[in-house]
């Protein structure tokens, strides 16, 4: 082979290499934006969120973005939401506190009634008679996430214990999915028996 030949060869074989770099990282970027986007494939936080939806709790899907629904699903069940807006988290003998297999008590899932110290009790979050969680439309419960005012409470009141800074920095995508997830979980009293 000569000279000019290998060189040729040389230019080709680099072009190859990155061709194939820019391909893999471009398929690599879809693939993560689609894996939130999707509700199939067996890494998805969608069927995942589905797949972590508490035994016992049925949810209504009519009239709801599935995708959302799922991947509300596992930002909420994944995120600490039920061990302070349940009271109980847990039924009898499925505390995993207790080193017992976990069994989240669905008869109050996120109605809220847990208290820190005498003033504060975490809120019911599901959804009321229309349908809102927490009485919220979509645009008032992302504000109350975002600045922690829930715009029906007084001004200047703002939501205690709830770790609103954090959870307030989600995506706007995500946010509406949590909205979603708790538009589809059955309407539930305020929590009957309050405690710690
Ligand atoms: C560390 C405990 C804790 C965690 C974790 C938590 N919350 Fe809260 N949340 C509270 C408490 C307590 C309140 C009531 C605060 C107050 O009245 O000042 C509250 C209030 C709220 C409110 C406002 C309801 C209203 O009527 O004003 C919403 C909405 C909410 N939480 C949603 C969530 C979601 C969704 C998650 C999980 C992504 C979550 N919370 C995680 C403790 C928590």
């Amino acid at each position: 082979m000569n000279t000019s030949l290998m060189l040729r060869r040389g230019a080709w074989v680099i072009a190859a290499v990155v061709a194939t770099a820019a391909l893999s990282a471009f398929a690599g970027d879809k693939g993560d934006r689609e894996d939130r986007d999707d509700d199939g494939g067996s890494n998805s936080y969608v069927q995942h969120g589905f797949e972590l939806v508490p035994k016992g709790v049925k949810l209504d899907l009519m009239g709801k973005n599935r995708a959302l629904v799922g991947l509300g699903s596992y930002i909420v069940n994944t995120s600490g939401c039920i061990e302070c807006h349940s009271h109980p988290a847990y039924a009898p003998g499925g505390n995993p506190f207790k080193g017992e297999p976990e069994m989240i008590d669905s008869t109050v899932y996120l109605s809220g009634g847990r208290k820190f110290g005498p003033v504060i009790t975490s809120a019911n979050i599901t959804p009321d008679n229309a349908g809102n969680p927490a009485g919220l439309t979509r645009a008032q419960f992302i504000q109350t996430l975002r600045t922690g005012h829930n715009p029906n409470d007084p001004a200047g009141e703002i939501l205690q214990i709830m770790p609103w800074p954090a959870i307030g920095k989600k995506t706007d995508r995500d946010l509406s999915a949590i909205y979603e997830y708790l538009r589809s979980i059955p309407s539930l009293p305020d929590n009957p028996n309050p405690g710690p």
